[in-house]
């Protein structure tokens, strides 16, 4: 059984191909090497000493796409590539129109030539938009606040409509709340160029020295301590989310939509404590004024997954904060080295 992983050279699509390859799957990622590096991949095979070939190429693009199908037997497709970064969607939204969206189309044209019909999806928790009920299940009203959102809520509609317009289809929709952390190795982890966006990573980085002091969004919000609340999620217990969403597309038809997170919220200081404790570390911070367009809290209810997947979160906030320091200390260059 070959899986394609479009962006597999990426975060979490590379700790994916590591699941999979380790459960007997094989793998071939498609990446167009946008924001990720070839050695992520060769660790991976370091790693479990088999092969995580890489296609690089552009899955918006039909020709580069229907050339791996002609290459490989492929049996199902995981699709993580995208472009993420909220911000630089606002400020360039065709970019992310174009990217995201022709991607998923490409993929819905060509997977049936091959008689390949099951697709596993990367969505996000950022669909359900200013929800204030909580935790978020997945039949709450959905609706984006930034055209990165948007790519992924129209993704989200176009592969239903697909999936309802064709009954040999099988899409798994996986809305994944804040991944963190990286393999206990600290041979692959999350590599971001420039300053980073995301609290994580920017932890990281003040604990190696790179950044001074980290800014804390916000400390009036309506939440325990007044900082804002995510449902962090190691992304080792992610990426075995998808081999569980695998299982699940390989033997039902039709188009079901996941959360993938733990239930918990934490808020930006109990990341920071807990982070201090796991790596016996001091963070420097100050709070500084709300970022645009964040949210109070946001938290998942998992219990769709648990039940129909089998699948749940399984590693504590002190592991993912020791995986992220583990990764960092050992890459201070990410895959630059
Ligand atoms: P990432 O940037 O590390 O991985 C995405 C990969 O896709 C990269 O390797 C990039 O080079 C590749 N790519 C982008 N456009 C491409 C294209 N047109 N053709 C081929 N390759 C292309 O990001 P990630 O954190 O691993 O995220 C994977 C997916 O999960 C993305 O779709 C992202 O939007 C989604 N997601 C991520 C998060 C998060 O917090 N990391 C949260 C929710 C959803
Ligand atoms: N935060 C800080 N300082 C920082 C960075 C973040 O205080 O330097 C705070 C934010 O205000 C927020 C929390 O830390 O309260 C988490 O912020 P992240 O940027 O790490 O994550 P977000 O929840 O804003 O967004 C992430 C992804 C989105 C995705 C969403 C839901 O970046 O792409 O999770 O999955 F849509």
């Amino acid at each position: 059984m070959r899986v394609l992983l479009t962006g597999g050279a990426g975060y979490i699509g590379s700790h994916t191909a590591l699941c999979l390859l380790e459960a007997g799957y094989d793998v071939v990622a498609l990446d167009n090497l946008s924001n990720a590096s070839p050695e992520a991949l060769k660790r991976v095979e370091e790693l479990t000493g088999k092969k995580a070939p890489l296609i690089v190429g552009d899955c918006t693009n039909e020709k580069d796409v229907t050339a791996v199908f002609e290459q490989y037997k492929i049996d199902a497709v995981i699709h993580f590539a995208g472009l993420k970064a909220v911000g630089e969607s606002v400020a360039k939204p065709l970019d992310y129109y174009q990217n995201n969206l022709d991607a998923t189309m490409v993929l819905c044209r060509v997977m049936p030539r091959y008689n390949c019909d099951v697709l596993v999806f990367s969505s996000s928790a950022t669909v359900y938009g200013t929800n204030q009920e909580m935790p978020l299940r997945e039949d709450f009203p959905t609706g984006c606040t930034n055209p990165y959102g948007w790519t992924k809520w129209i993704s989200e509609r176009i592969l239903t409509d697909v999936a309802h317009a064709d009954p040999t289809r099988s899409f798994v929709l996986l809305r994944y709340f804040n991944p963190i952390g990286a393999h206990e190795s600290g041979r692959i982890g999350e590599d971001p160029s420039g300053i980073p966006n995301n609290l994580m990573p920017y932890i990281c980085q003040v604990a190696s020295g790179k950044l001074q002091q980290l800014g804390v969004f916000g400390n009036d919000y309506p939440t325990r301590d007044g900082t804002g609340e995510r449902d962090y999620i190691h992304v080792m217990d992610l990426a075995e989310g998808h081999l569980a969403a695998l299982k699940y597309a390989l033997e039902n038809k039709g188009v079901e939509i996941f959360n993938l997170g733990t239930g918990v919220p934490y808020s930006v200081l109990d990341i920071v404590h807990a982070f201090e404790k796991a790596n016996d570390l001091t963070i420097p911070y100050r709070i500084t004024p709300r970022r645009p367009g964040d949210i109070a809290t946001c938290y998942a209810d998992p219990k769709r997954a648990t039940e129909m997947l089998h699948w749940s979160a399984k590693r504590d906030l002190n592991t993912m904060c020791r995986d992220a320091w583990n990764w960092q200390k050992q890459n201070p260059k990410g895959y630059n080295e």
